[in-house]
């Protein structure tokens, strides 16, 4: 059976040329970046090459990009570094929306925790992150304002460039998570305002484990690894040559790609999208349909539940998410359609098709294909009437 990919949003296949200059990178990039002698430097030349390719990506300098192991890991710096930065300061408030990635949320409530004074910003069902709300939470003690370029549950791009207006009017530092932007579409630092951006490689055909924290020039932040003095003494560790090599191919190829597979994809999600609406009844999208991003759609089916569907999915070869965490056999209901003020049962039967390169009309037309009859089974399993 021939499967169907559509879950580019949890990760992506690496591409074939982050393969070949990885693995080049392991047999021939081995010195230590810190050594002086010519295998140090051989090594030290591949990181600064990938440096270069990030910043590209993004319109920044290239000595402004810290390798990081992924968006995890960049969030934290970027938050945790910022609030023990401006401790001093007596900042102790920061700010953030309900609809983050885990990796941002569990950060401000561990801060939390610790004495800081936090405020989630709240969204309605259209998903999107409103600058009154972020006005009126500001105060002159917010110390950062974090806010996630696009939602990786259902793809809603925020008003970045106007968030980060406000928050520096107030003087606060500010944010993004644009993990799930960064070589999809444009991104661009200088024109978003941020003072700090999260990006990760393995979201744009690059490896796992591996990515970057932008941080303008001059910005305080306090380095949350300690050690030797790599990344100019702001993240310490010997760096992961291979995956950085494989991260800059990666933004290499996003960059000139970008805008076809962008112009690409988002007919292609639409066709996917329209279809399911029309060939499933009691259907509906979760959050705005514009702007998102252009692969990804987050779909509502009613009487079914989603954990239930994906299974049936992928028996039947196609690979899809729920929005939602099952852990040890219990139900987490999504945690963005929660905050969106979606009813119990719709946080818990929403789908998320993300789609990526390798995915065809064709696949398009068997995912539509399928569906109805997989719904309809799941349906006459259960007995409440399919609301409309
Ligand atoms: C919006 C967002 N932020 C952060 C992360 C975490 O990135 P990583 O898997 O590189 O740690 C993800 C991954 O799903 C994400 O979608």
């Amino acid at each position: 059976m021939q499967r169907i990919y559509l879950d580019h949003n949890a990760t992506t296949p690496p591409h074939p040329a982050v393969i070949d200059r990885m693995s080049a990178a392991l047999r021939e990039d081995f010195g230590n970046p810190s050594s002086v002698h010519h295998f140090g430097q051989v090594a030290k030349a591949a990181l600064d090459e990938a440096r270069s390719a990030v910043a590209g990506l993004i319109g920044a300098d290239p000595s402004e990009v810290i390798f990081t192991s992924g968006g995890t890991e960049s969030d934290n710096f970027a938050i945790r570094g910022v609030a023990e930065a401006l401790d001093v300061t007596g900042r102790k408030h920061l700010i953030t929306s309900a609809i983050e990635h885990e990796a941002v949320l569990n950060t401000l409530k561990a801060l939390a925790r610790r004495g800081w004074k936090t405020t989630l910003l709240p969204v309605d069902q259209s998903g999107i992150v409103s600058p009154d709300a972020l006005a009126a939470a500001l105060t002159d003690d917010t110390a950062l304002v974090s806010v996630m370029h696009a939602n990786n549950e259902i793809g809603t791009v925020q008003p970045i460039a106007e968030l980060a207006r406000l928050a520096k009017a107030r003087g606060a530092v500010f944010h993004t998570d644009a993990v799930q932007t960064s070589g999809k579409v444009p991104v661009d630092v200088k024109a978003l305002g941020v003072d700090l951006l999260s990006l990760s490689a393995h979201k744009f055909y690059g490896p796992k484990g591996v990515g970057a924290l932008w941080v303008r020039r001059g910005l305080r932040l306090q380095a949350p690894i300690t050690g030797g003095k790599q990344e100019r003494s702001r993240r310490a560790g010997t760096e992961n040559v291979a995956g950085i090599v494989g991260l800059g191919v990666a933004a290499q190829l996003a960059r000139t790609k970008m805008g076809d597979e962008a112009a690409r994809l988002g007919p292609l999600r639409d066709r996917l999208e329209d279809g399911i609406l029309r060939a499933v009844t009691g259907t509906a999208v979760n959050g705005v349909r514009s702007p998102r991003v252009p692969n990804t759609t987050n779909i509502s089916f009613e009487r079914v539940e989603a954990e239930s569907l994906l299974i049936a999915l992928d028996l039947a070869g196609v690979a899809v998410s729920t929005g939602s965490a099952c852990s040890s056999g219990t139900l987490e209901p999504s945690h963005v359609l929660k905050a969106m003020g979606f009813p119990a049962h719709r946080t818990q039967n929403s789908i998320r098709f993300s789609l990526g390169a390798a995915n065809t009309d064709a696949d398009v037309d068997r995912v539509i294909g399928v569906l109805p009859a997989i719904v309809d089974k799941l349906r006459s399993l259960t007995r409440t009437p399919v609301r409309a």
